[in-house]
């Protein structure tokens, strides 16, 4: 398979919107209609339905972790690989199915960071952890792990391409929070778990 059509077929995976998916497995009203407005788990879990959250977490994981992987399978290295994965979340963030407006990658990033090396994932996901824990706040957790990431790459990977990758999908990620980062300066942004308003 060539780099290019490898390319096509992880945005076309990463496309894939979980969050709207589950939103009507089980019965649940679009994301796009409540909360932050954002298709991803943590406005699904606003929803008050935890399983359609968690298998948004999954899913929206899953593609990217399946494109890094399918990848590495097919015999690419680790710099077209990584890049397959970025390939997946700008998939999830422009997805073609909803009018290249989707959500802000996170979930998908981290399965990107999972099948680049999973010691990067695992440092990210602490942050990402410790950081909601403390503040509630899924965007600033989510914004802590991704400065978090192209510097884990660094000290795990050493400078390489596949870096570079991981650091563009940092700095997507963090422009796609821009209405979160108002948020959290006018005091409005909702906390994990909060409702629907
Ligand atoms: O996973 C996205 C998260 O960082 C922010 O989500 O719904 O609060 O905008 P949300």
């Amino acid at each position: 398979m060539s780099l290019l059509l490898l390319l096509l077929a992880a945005y076309l995976l990463g496309s894939i919107p979980f969050a709207i998916v589950t939103s009507k497995l089980f019965g649940l009203q679009d994301p796009r209609r409540y909360g932050s407005g954002n298709p991803g788990a943590t406005n699904v879990l606003r929803s008050g339905n935890k399983a359609a959250a968690a298998l948004t977490l999954l899913g929206d994981s899953l593609k990217g972790w399946l494109a890094v992987w399918v990848a590495g399978e097919l015999g690419f290295g680790i710099g077209e690989a990584a890049l397959a994965g970025l390939a997946a979340f700008l998939g999830h963030v422009f997805t073609v199915f909803l009018r290249f407006n989707g959500g802000k990658g996170v979930a998908t990033a981290l399965g990107v960071l999972a099948g680049v090396d999973g010691r990067i994932a695992i440092f990210c996901a602490v942050i990402w952890l410790m950081i909601a824990y403390t503040s509630r706040y899924s965007s600033v957790a989510a914004l802590s792990a991704a400065v978090a990431a192209p510097l884990a790459g660094l000290l795990f990977l050493g400078p390489q391409p596949a870096v570079a990758a991981l650091a563009v999908m940092a700095a997507v990620l963090i422009w796609r929070h821009k209405t979160n980062l108002a948020r959290l300066r006018a005091g409005t942004e909702g906390k994990i778990g909060g409702g629907k308003s």
